[in-house]
């Protein structure tokens, strides 16, 4: 069978991780990239001196010898690129978030099913082996009913001058609980404050809050601007309590038999029907491959199976709809707005 032809738009810091990665699938070949900074260009035909390299991407939307897209480029691109992409005929793979603007994803959402092609987008951790164990443990009700969670993606750097840390951090938290919590996100608030580009009013720290249709919470925490480098997860559910660390190597999950019994029985004094259960800690074996291998693979099976991807153009709009939403409450110090 022919392999996908495949060219990557945009090899900064993130991209070149896509080109390497789909250098290196054998269900595909790499024909080209294309960016519009030489020295990304040279950093490429460096590693791998027999592709194809461009400043202008429509050589490669626009090439008979390409069937589909990959597209890191900033942000704010991402609408321009995908689209030239899909009208020509190309399957594509967009970075998150999927544009910055809800009638454009749309747009992209609906070229897609229109011209029979494949539109994932890059929700990165939905590829994560310990969010594929959440995942199960959540459905199979093994924590019982979730109550709520929380979100921490804190470091110290790097601070970005085109978005702020809710658009550059945040789609990782919002793709996962949008994944495991089985309801619709229906209001976010969201506050936070630009220390460091008062300026422009680049946000380095907001907190937000997701309200489920079904009462779930989640909430949480990103920042650029933090003396800790923390990458976790904490569901509390109405049986056990789990968290996802990512910054351990191994011992990612952990599920703590603890709970509190009894707080959804009627008693007249709540405080004697309750009792607290403190058990054991539980440190599960996790099966972990590079969850960018596994994403750059899916979209690359997706096309030739003719499948809907995990993370497809409708999951990169939703998440979306919620980061526009908190933007908004954002920039009206935590007024909670309706999620469209
Ligand atoms: N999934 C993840 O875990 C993850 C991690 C980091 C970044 N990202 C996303 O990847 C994207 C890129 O992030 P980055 O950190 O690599 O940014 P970056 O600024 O380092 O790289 C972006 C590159 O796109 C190129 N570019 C912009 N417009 C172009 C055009 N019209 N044609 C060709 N090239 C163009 C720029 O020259 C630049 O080299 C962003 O959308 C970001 O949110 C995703």
């Amino acid at each position: 069978m022919e392999k996908i032809r495949v060219a990557v738009v945009g090899s900064g810091s993130w991209g070149f991780n896509h080109v390497r990665t789909f250098y290196n699938l054998n269900t595909c070949e790499l024909m080209g990239v294309s960016d519009l900074n030489e020295k990304n260009l040279i950093r490429v035909k460096n590693q791998f001196p027999e592709l194809m390299t461009s400043k202008e991407y429509t050589d490669f939307t626009r090439s008979n010898d390409i069937d589909a897209i990959v597209v890191p480029s900033s942000a704010e691109t991402h609408y321009e690129i995908a689209k030239d992409a899909l009208e020509h005929g190309k399957h594509c793979l967009v970075e998150k978030p999927i544009t910055l603007d809800i009638d454009e994803a749309q747009e992209l959402v609906d070229l897609a099913k229109q011209k029979d092609l494949v539109l994932m987008v890059g929700h990165l951790l939905l590829y994560h082996g310990a969010v594929d164990f959440l995942k199960k443990l959540v459905d199979e009700k093994k924590i019982g009913d979730m109550l709520y969670l929380y979100s921490q993606r804190v470091n110290l750097g790097k601070v970005r001058s085109n978005e702020n840390a809710l658009w550059s951090f945040a789609p990782h938290d919002i793709s996962i609980m949008l994944y495991l919590i089985d309801s619709k996100p229906v209001r976010v608030s969201a506050t936070g404050q630009s220390f460091l580009q008062k300026k422009n009013n680049i946000h380095d720290v907001v907190f937000f809050t997701i309200y489920f249709e079904n009462g779930t919470i989640a909430t949480g925490q990103v920042s650029w601007l933090d003396p800790h480098k923390i990458r976790k997860f904490t569901i509390v559910g109405s049986e056990k309590m789990v968290t996802f660390d990512d910054m351990e190597i191994r011992e990612k999950i952990r599920i703590y038999d603890k709970g509190v019994d009894g707080w959804d029985v009627s008693y007249d004094s709540y405080a004697e029907s309750m009792s607290i259960h403190d058990g054991d800690i539980s440190i599960p074996k996790v099966v972990l491959t590079e969850p960018l291998k596994r994403e750059d693979s899916h979209f690359i099976e997706c096309i030739i199976d003719k499948k809907k991807p995990l993370t497809d153009g409708q999951n990169g709009l939703d998440v979306l709809k919620v980061l526009v939403a908190a933007q908004k409450s954002l920039d009206n110090y935590g007024k909670p707005e309706d999620i469209l």
